[in-house]
C-alpha cells in the first residue's frame, strides 16, 4: 500500500511537472524574442540619409553661405583640421593640391580629389565633427561645405550653397577618374544555373 502510494505520488508529480513544462513551453513559442524594439520614422530618417552625388538626388534643404561657414569652422572644426583648414593635429591640409593627381605627389584633399561636391556635403554630414557625428543641421552642413570649397578656389566668397548650386561646383578631378573594367572586377548577377 506504502509502495501504491508513493507511485501515486510520483506519478502526480510527473503530471505536475508535464503540465508545468507544457505552459512553459506553449508560452515561450507564443511569445515573440525578447530583443531589439520597432524602430520609430524619426529614428530611421538619421540613417536614411543617402545622396546620390552625381546629380544631388537626396541633398536636403537648406543653405549656407562661406562666412556662415568660416564662423562654424572656427568653433568647431579647427582643433584638428587647423587654421583655415591647412592641417591640425588630427588631420592634413583639406586645402590645395589641385593638379597634383598627375604627378607623383598626389595631394588629397577634397578640393584635389572628390569629382562631385556634394560628396563633401555628404561626409560632413555623416561624420564631422569626429567627436559628435551628425549634430550639424542642414544649413551648418551647406555653409561649411560652401566654406571648404571657397578655400579651394572653387568658389565665389559670396556663394550661397544649397542642393542645386552645390550640385553645379565643377570638381577639377571630375575626369581624373578611370573605370575599372577589367573583367574580374565586375560582378555579374546570377540568379538560377549559375
Ligand atoms: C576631433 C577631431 C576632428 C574634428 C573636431 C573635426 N574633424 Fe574632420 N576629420 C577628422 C579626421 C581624423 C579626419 C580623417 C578621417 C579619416 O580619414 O577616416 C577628418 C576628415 C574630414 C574631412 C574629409 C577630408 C578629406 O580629405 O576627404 C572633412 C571634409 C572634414 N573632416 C570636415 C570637418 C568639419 C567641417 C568639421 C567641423 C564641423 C570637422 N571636420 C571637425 C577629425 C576631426
Amino acid at each position: 500500500m506504502r509502495s501504491c502510494n508513493l507511485a501515486a505520488g510520483a506519478l502526480a508529480a510527473l503530471v505536475v511537472t508535464a503540465l508545468g513544462l507544457g505552459t512553459a513551453v506553449s508560452q515561450s513559442t507564443s511569445r515573440k524574442p525578447h530583443f531589439g524594439k520597432p524602430i520609430s520614422q524619426a529614428d530611421l530618417a538619421a540613417w536614411d540619409i543617402d545622396i546620390r552625388t552625381s546629380d544631388g538626388k537626396g541633398l536636403p534643404q537648406g543653405k549656407g553661405t562661406v562666412a556662415e561657414g568660416k564662423a562654424l569652422f572656427a568653433q568647431q572644426c579647427v582643433a584638428c583640421h587647423g587654421d583655415a583648414a591647412k592641417g591640425g593635429p588630427m588631420y592634413g591640409s583639406m586645402v590645395g593640391g589641385i593638379g597634383s593627381f598627375t604627378t607623383n605627389a598626389r595631394v588629397l584633399t577634397p578640393g584635389s580629389m572628390y569629382p562631385y561636391a556634394p560628396i563633401l556635403f555628404d561626409y560632413i554630414r555623416r561624420t564631422m565633427p569626429m567627436t559628435a557625428p551628425q549634430s550639424l543641421t542642414n544649413d551648418q552642413v551647406y555653409a561649411l561645405s560652401a566654406y571648404i570649397l571657397n578655400l579651394n578656389g572653387l568658389i565665389a566668397e559670396n556663394a550661397v550653397m544649397d542642393a542645386a548650386s552645390l550640385t553645379k561646383v565643377m570638381m577639377p578631378n571630375r575626369n581624373g577618374f578611370v573605370v575599372d573594367n577589367r573583367p574580374d572586377t565586375t560582378a555579374k548577377r546570377c540568379m538560377a544555373n549559375c
